[in-house]
């Protein structure tokens, strides 16, 4: 391998330096009119059938389904549909709202498209390991194109709540603990899914959710209260919904909790003044799952029509599945607690987004069996589904270097619950995706390995179960293998929606299996697949070489024998901290360092008696099959101006053997400030390729904004004093430099 030997300097031309320009929609100049002149045509009853949303029982998604919903569409008491797709089954519904109501205003028809609609993409979890936007972006684009060709107008996603606790198990569903991160990646997925121009038929109107709070669930668990302050809510939780919305995403969900005392489907505060008044969103906002009617749960409505009441007044526009503004909005009005003002306005952004659509132009042009036979698993979406699962993929441990396996010779045994399985690569929200069609580690092996080496297969055990009748077969065929590959984790509906674990280790006696494998004396390859981080600590002393998999899609089989074998050099780097025990949750990188920071040497400090403070695995990690180093931090000032940017550089170099691709993270910490501020926040980050010997001066630009917070009075500001700035590989492994930002 010749040694290359190259300095380039490359400005990372970080992606929030200017926001998006709005997504186009298509509509013309007519739809102002057109939307106006119907709006004045419809009775009430037409337009609160507009704000209604109904599944169908083509697929389910939530506790129970209304009968009699195709009566609601025939009589116009429906706007929109869920869970109903193919373009055949979409003209059937389609034929019925513009055939046999009064008006015919088309349904607008939507669906969880969370991580690919057929051709299935990682879990978003796992798309954010990639750190790679533009992927992420594809990954969107194409499920966009793929379910808009089975007559689908509208996807409920991207998700996009921040998740620090990985007992809660949607946070398979979203992009992870960190906010900058998680506010690109909504960015990128909003683009993704709704493209250059809201109508064209390759395109979904997105749908940002669960706004807001909702990966704050006390205890992690799913559907509970959020009592967190608006500092932590604007600081945390609110930003990647604000990328969404300045992204162009034509919808938001709210979401099942309350925040502090007050139900998101009925907190004005949400709603009306921060996404209207402050965002100026110009979407409409959908419920969640009858999360109208759960307002009487929370005991925060005495009954249903004080909850529609809520809902409608606090600036919710359509109601999913609970028939509430069926049934009470017109009393509502009689009785003068709704204006039909608040109603008119939620019809008229509904109707506005069905315009863009090309809807009343043309109901059916979504509902193509044409484009559904030539565009769903077309081999380019297969062969990017297969490019974002190897980017997914996490290299934590490579002792010895271990892997790359060689594929030219020896035996391997592939043993687990997941070296074979065909159904949990799809992850939680599979959405139209076929396990028929995913490729598992052991074809994805076969495939790959020469004639001369032999691959041996056990199931060892099952994924959450005491059976150990498999024990036996699997140790016997350890002994005849000279490594072996462990594929073991969770069944993909141990996270996403209503999956909370109290325990994170690897379900059933599948470490005891791993442990028995391991008393084999030969060497362990572990192979995780799991929707959140895993509390692993034995495997993380014993086990030479652990590769995180999460669920990777379709083409899950492919990518991992191609990391294993080596044919790609795994590039994932964690978007989530994994802790060491669950004792330590919520464990994330941008704490604050309290009074009394840790001191090892000092009782009297923040800390555990019985676990370290710091994650197993940080935010940011990943290995590599070569060795990235950094060195020469400069800034191009030691202070700044309000005005200035600070040019932040560093140097990385390729010491290993093999091209490599490496996440060059940027943190900054205030270190005092009118309000305690965190040890550290991502505030930039670029991905670069090196090859062997070959090094590269990375810089960033910092400007005011990336040293703003919200002081003391809320207000959005940076204070003069004294930054460090650390870049490395992690938020662990950092090279760190002070500067100051002057007043002038
Ligand atoms: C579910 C989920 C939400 C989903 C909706 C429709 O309850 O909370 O994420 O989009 O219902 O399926």
């Amino acid at each position: 391998m010749q040694m290359v030997k190259k300095v380039g300097r490359m400005l990372c031309m970080c992606v929030m330096m200017s926001l998006p320009a709005m997504a186009q929609n298509i509509a013309s100049d007519g739809e102002e009119a057109f939307v106006e002149q119907l709006l004045s045509r419809m009775t009430l009853e037409e337009k609160i059938g507009q704000l209604t949303l109904y599944t169908s029982d083509y697929d389910v998604s939530g506790p129970f389904l209304r009968a009699g919903y195709l009566d609601d569409i025939k009589a116009g008491r429906v706007g929109a549909i869920f869970n109903a797709f193919t373009a055949a089954f979409t003209r059937k519904l389609q034929t019925m709202a513009v055939e046999q109501t009064r008006l015919k205003v088309p349904l607008l028809f939507g669906y969880d498209v969370i991580h690919g609609f057929r051709t299935i993409f990682p879990i978003p979890l796992g798309e954010a390991a990639s750190w790679d936007l533009a992927a992420i972006e594809k990954s969107a684009r194409i499920a966009a194109t793929e379910a808009s060709a089975a007559g689908l107008h509208w996807t409920f996603a991207p998700m996009v709540d921040i998740a620090r606790d990985p007992r809660w198990g949607r946070i398979a569903e979203g992009a992870g603990e960190d906010t900058y991160l998680g506010s690109l990646i909504a960015r990128a997925r909003v683009q993704g899914f709704q493209g250059q121009a809201i109508g064209r038929d390759d395109t979904l109107l997105a749908c940002a959710k669960h706004f807001a709070a909702y990966g704050a669930a006390e205890a992690g668990r799913d559907y509970n209260s959020v009592d967190i302050s608006e500092r932590t809510l604007r600081e945390v939780y609110l930003p990647p919904f604000q990328a969404a919305v300045d992204a162009g995403a034509a919808t938001i969900m709210t979401s099942f909790n309350e925040i502090s005392g007050i139900p998101s489907t009925g907190n004005r505060h949400l709603l009306t003044d921060i996404l209207r008044n402050e965002w100026k969103f110009q979407g409409f906002v959908v419920t969640d799952y009858t999360s109208i009617n759960e307002m009487i749960n929370h005991g925060f409505a005495a009954n249903e029509a004080e909850a529609g009441e809520l809902a409608i007044n606090s600036g919710v526009d359509m109601d999913m599945q609970g028939a509430i503004f069926q049934n009470e909005l017109a009393k509502l009005v009689a009785q003068q607690r709704v204006s039909v003002a608040a109603i008119d306005a939620a019809v008229r952004r509904i109707l506005r987004l069905k315009y863009k659509l090309g809807l009343f132009a043309n109901p059916f042009a979504y509902s193509d069996e044409t484009r559904e036979k030539t565009r769903i698993m077309a081999p380019e979406h297969l062969q990017a589904a297969f490019e974002m699962a190897k980017k997914a993929i996490v290299l934590l441990k490579n002792d010895g270097n271990l892997l790359p396996l060689a594929k030219n010779g020896g035996t391997i045994a592939l043993i687990g619950p997941l070296a074979d399985n065909r159904h949990e690569p799809l992850g939680s929200w599979c959405g139209a995706g076929d396990w028929q069609h995913v490729m598992t580690i052991r074809q994805g092996l076969a495939a790959r390995l020469s004639p001369g080496c032999k691959l041996l297969y056990a199931k060892g055990c099952n994924i959450n179960d005491t059976a150990r009748d498999g024990f036996a077969e699997a140790v016997q065929l350890a002994q005849q293998a000279d490594v072996i590959v462990a594929a073991m984790g969770e069944e993909a509906i141990m996270s996403g929606e209503a999956a909370s674990r109290a325990n994170l280790n690897l379900p059933g006696v599948q470490e005891e299996l791993l442990r028995e494998l391991k008393a084999s004396g030969k060497p362990v390859v572990l192979i995780l697949m799991n929707g959140r981080p895993l509390t692993i600590p034995w495997a993380a002393e014993h086990i030479p070489a652990i590769v995180e998999c999460w669920f990777l899609g379709t083409q899950s089989g492919h990518a991992i024998a191609e990391v294993l074998l080596g044919d790609y050099n795994p590039s994932g780097r964690l978007p989530v901290s994994f802790p060491r025990t669950i004792g330590q949750i919520p464990v994330y990188y941008n704490h604050k360092n309290t009074g009394r920071p840790l001191d090892v040497n000092n009782k009297y400090t923040s800390k555990y008696l019985d676990v370290a403070n710091s994650p197993l695995y940080p935010f940011g990690f990943g290995l590599s099959y070569t060795r990235f180093s950094y060195a020469n931090l400069t800034l191009n000032q030691a202070a700044m101006t309000p005005a200035d940017k600070l040019v932040v550089s560093v140097e990385v170099k390729n010491c290993g053997e093999r091209a490599g691709t490496e996440t060059v993270q940027l943190y900054l910490r205030d270190e005092f400030a009118s309000v305690t501020r965190p040890v550290k926040e991502l505030k930039k980050f670029c991905q670069i390729t090196l090859q062997p010997g070959e090094s590269q001066n990375v810089a960033f630009a910092l400007a005011l904004n990336d040293l703003s917070f919200y002081d003391r009075n809320m207000q959005w500001t940076a204070e003069p004093g004294t930054f460090v700035v650390m870049v490395g590989a992690n938020a662990s492994d950092l090279l760190s430099a002070r500067f100051e930002l002057r007043k002038r």
